[in-house]
């Protein structure tokens, strides 16, 4: 089995995203499959990402950051050139909150529990500490998606609300948890 270490992560550009609308897609089939928890709020078998979705990161990944609409991706490569695993940062909606980023990410499912979402939530965190007068990253998770919290309270993030029935996807009701990570000292 190949290590994670071999893995590199490097910053996508815009020749990534067409193999990496594939992966997203494929991604999406594990949504709540086989009794898992969803992780995205959209029905379980939905075959394909929201056209918005695309769209964001096709726009975003050129818009400088703390502009509307930023957005910027991290891919992990196998050793045969596929996608392993992603990791995404973007501007919030709120002109007021630009020291703050939104975080997305995913790992294939070959490739999960061997540390590689540790080292993307590293890989983002550390360029967001870099010069981007980025403070705070939050992001939003389905409450049932213990693989993604404990994730991400071991890497630091605090839950600062969970909204009751926030969601419900295909008649079944969710609730939805925020969770921040604090980047430096305010
Ligand atoms: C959540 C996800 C990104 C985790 O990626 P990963 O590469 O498997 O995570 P890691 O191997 O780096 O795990 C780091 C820690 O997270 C926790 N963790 C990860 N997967 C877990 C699981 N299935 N059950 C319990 N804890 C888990 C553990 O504390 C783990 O440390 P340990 O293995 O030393 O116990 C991956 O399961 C995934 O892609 N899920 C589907 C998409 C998703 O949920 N995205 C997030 C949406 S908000």
């Amino acid at each position: 089995m190949d290590s994670v270490e071999r893995l590199a992560i490097r910053p996508a550009f815009e020749a990534d995203l067409a193999p990496f609308f594939a992966y997203l897609d494929d991604h999406l089939r594990d949504n709540g499959a086989g009794g898992t928890p969803l992780f995205q709020p959209i029905a379980p078998g939905q075959p394909r990402l929201p056209a918005g979705l695309r769209i964001a990161f096709i726009k975003g990944i050129e818009i400088p950051v703390a502009q509307p609409g930023w957005r910027r991706l991290w891919l992990a490569i196998d050793p045969y050139g596929d996608i392993a695993g992603h990791i995404d940062l973007r501007g919030r909606p709120e002109p007021a909150a630009t020291h703050r980023a939104m975080l997305g990410m995913g790992v294939h499912r070959v490739w999960r529990r061997r540390g590689l979402g540790r080292r993307l939530l590293e890989t983002a965190a550390g360029w967001a500490r870099a010069d981007t007068g980025i403070d705070w990253i939050d992001l939003e998770v389905l409450s049932d998606n213990l693989p993604a919290i404990e994730l991400y309270a071991r890497a630091g993030f605090t839950t600062v609300a969970r909204v009751t029935d926030m969601l419900r996807v295909a008649g079944v009701s969710h609730d939805l948890s925020y969770m921040t990570y604090r980047l430096r000292a305010g």
